[in-house]
Parts: structure tokens; sequence; C-alpha cells
């Protein structure tokens, strides 16, 4: 079934959710519970679903010892559901989509697939691309596949009722995406234009959504399976970010973030980046995207992976080759990431001497 699937999701722009009878009459809708409270709208919404199943966001959603209980609730819920006719309809943010999108994936074999990214993280990134996800034990991500959504509602009213946190944590995949994207508006690149924009975090996230998702879109279908290793440049700052993140519980998207501070700075130190650029790229994060690096903090560096924390992680990271080597997404200008195999041993030696392992 994947890789029949087609590469292209129909994208819609919206102002409200989207009637449920668009979707056919057998319609499975898995949401995100804070919805409800949320967004006023939603309860009465989620309602004319045939079949509804609210679950808790979160990285414990994706964790693959809780998925056979999940799973048979589903297949009780949608067991009388012609599987051709079945749409499932995915509501949350980027953890809601990783499982909701594996879930479409297996269930008869696999079903219709509808995203609604309620976050601003998953409606910039992890709603594109077709990547669906669970994670074993502390490695993130480790099960999988690549269906992509056959439709994606980006629904106005929805992601501008999220709290400002919510925007800065999407702002570190922003800023990955304005450093790896080559593509130029009237002569300007990303970096350019993010520049001379004003705004709050949340009103660049709009501003910049439909850009960012077609860079999202440019890499992704020049290797939709990541067969060529071109859409490892996605990984931009994920690396350490992963690391952090299962470790310290940090949100994805702050700790993407912190793995971009780490890859800015070891860029530089190996003259991969020039030292202009790097001070650009940082004042941009820093200074638009409100973003900071949190190594130099006391209360990070009492809560941070030891080495060998970070060593048990990193063996897990699906970007490793081999035992003792792992692809490492470098930039060397704006819209020029660099793919470089290093070894484990380097990768951790440069994490301690910038403070980010203890
Ligand atoms: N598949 C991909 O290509 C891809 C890409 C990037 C990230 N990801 C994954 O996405 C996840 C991170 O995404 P996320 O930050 O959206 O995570 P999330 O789904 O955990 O949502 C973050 C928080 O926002 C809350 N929330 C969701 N919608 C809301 C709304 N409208 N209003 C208020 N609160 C709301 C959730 O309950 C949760 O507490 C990680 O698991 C990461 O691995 C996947």
């Amino acid at each position: 079934m994947t890789s029949m699937r087609k590469q292209k999701s129909k994208l819609n722009f919206v102002q409200s959710l989207p009637s449920p009878n668009s979707f056919g009459e057998d319609t499975l809708l898995i949401h995100d519970k804070v919805l409800i409270k949320a967004n006023s709208h939603f309860a009465s919404w989620a309602h004319q679903f045939t079949a509804i199943y609210p679950v808790k966001a979160g990285e414990s959603l994706k964790n693959l010892d809780y998925f056979p209980h999940h799973m048979k609730k589903l297949v009780q819920l949608s067991h009388s559901y012609n599987p051709r006719l079945l749409t499932l309809v995915v509501a949350g943010g980027g953890s809601v989509g990783d499982f909701g999108g594996f879930i479409a994936s297996i269930l008869k074999r696999g079903v219709r697939l509808v995203h609604i990214p309620t976050t601003w993280l998953a409606a910039l990134d992890s709603s594109h691309g077709g990547k669906t996800a669970l994670n074993v034990s502390q490695g993130k991500n480790q099960i999988g596949t690549f269906y992509p959504a056959d439709e994606i509602y980006i629904v106005h009213k929805i992601l501008h009722s999220q709290p400002k946190s919510r925007a800065l944590e999407a702002c570190g995949e922003l800023a990955k995406i304005a450093l790896i994207d080559q593509s130029k508006l009237q002569g300007k690149s990303w970096v350019d234009q993010l520049e001379v924009t004003q705004g709050t975090p949340q009103q660049l996230l709009s501003r910049f959504l439909k850009q960012a998702i077609a860079s999202k879109y440019r890499v992704v279908h020049k290797d939709p399976y990541e067969q060529i290793g071109h859409r490892q440049i996605l990984n931009l700052g994920h690396t350490l970010g992963h690391v952090l993140e299962s470790f310290m519980k940090l949100p994805h998207g702050i700790a993407v973030a912190q793995g971009i501070f780490f890859a800015l700075d070891w860029s530089l130190k190996l003259d991969l980046l020039s030292k202009e650029n790097h001070s650009r790229a940082l004042n941009l994060i820093k200074n638009k995207l409100c973003l900071f690096p949190l190594n130099n903090t006391p209360k990070f560096k009492n809560k941070r992976p030891s080495v060998q924390n970070a060593r048990a992680i990193l063996l897990q990271d699906k970007k490793r080759k081999g035992c003792h080597e792992v692809t490492f997404i470098f930039l060397k200008d704006f819209g020029k990431p660099i793919r470089k195999t290093v070894l484990v041993d380097q990768l951790i030696e440069e994490a301690y001497s910038q403070g980010w392992i203890g």
C-alpha cells in the first residue's frame, strides 16, 4: 500500500473545520483531547463523526508498549466499516499525527487519511511528507511508514487559538527550513526575508506558513522515501535535538532549536560556515524567533544528559551508520546544508565541549 500511494497530498487552507460529511459516510476521528477545551466548536464538530477516539498527545502516545491497547480499541471501533470506504481523520499536533498516520497505514491494510494539524509545528512541518512514527524505549521514531495523507486541512481558527508557547516550539522547525532551503523570493533568501520582517513568532509563523510548507515539499519530492539521502537535510538540528528531547523531555521544537545552535557552532568551528553567516543565523533565531541556547544555563546543566546517556540514545538514532558513525547535517551557507558522516565519539566530544552534555 505504501509504495502505491500518491506522494502529493491535497492541501486545503480554510478558515474553519471542514464538514465531517465531506469525508464520506464511514469516518473515524482520532483527536487530541485538549482540543475539546482549546476550541469552542471542536466538541460539536467531533460528535458528527461516526466513531471517535480521543487521545492524550505527547511522546507516550507514540510509545510502542501502549500501541497494542490502542490498536485493539481502534479495530473494535472500525470493525463494521468497509475498508475501502473508511476515512481516518487525525486532528492534533505532531505526536497525534505520527501516531494516527501510522494507524492509517496499517488499519485494514491502509485506509484513506486526512490530517488536520492543530499545532503550528504540525501545520508547518510534521503533517507533510508522509512520515509516520512510533518510539521504541528511548529511541525516537524507530518504527514507522511512509504514508502521505490524502488531504491536509490547515484551519486558521484552530491554529490561531493556540497558546503562545506552541508558536515558539514551531519556530525551531521554521528556523531549520529557513536555513536549509535555497529558494529565493524576489531575489531574497529565506534568511534575508525573515531578517526584514517584523512581528511576534506567531505572526511570523502565520506569514511564512505557506512558504515553509512549499519548501518542505521541495525537499521531500526529491527523495520521498529517503533513498538517496537528500531528505536527510531536514534533520538539521535533530541529532542532538533527539538526545535532549528523549532525555530531558524538552518539547520537540525547542530541542530541535538547541540542536541547530549546536550544528551552527560546530559548522563554524570546522570552517564550513563563515563567521558572518554564523552570527546572522544566531541573531535570526534569537532575536526574530525568540529561541535561545540553553547550554550555559544552570538549570540546563543540572538536567543535561551525561556522556553515557547521550551515547546510548545516539546509538538508537536512525541516522546512525554502523556501530560508530552517524550522518550529521552541517550548514555551509544559507540554503547549503551538507551531509557528513561523523564518528559518534566525535559528536559526543563536540557536544561535551559545547556544554550540551556533561
Ligand atoms: N512526521 C514528521 O515528519 C515529523 C516532523 C517533525 C516532528 N514530528 C513529531 O511531531 C511531534 C511534535 O509535534 P507537536 O509539538 O505538535 O507535538 P504534540 O502533538 O505533542 O503537541 C504539543 C502540545 O500541544 C497541545 N495541542 C495540540 N493542539 C493544540 C491546540 N490547538 N491548542 C492548544 N494546545 C494544543 C498538545 O495537547 C500537546 O500538549 C514529535 O513527536 C515529533 O517527533 C514529526
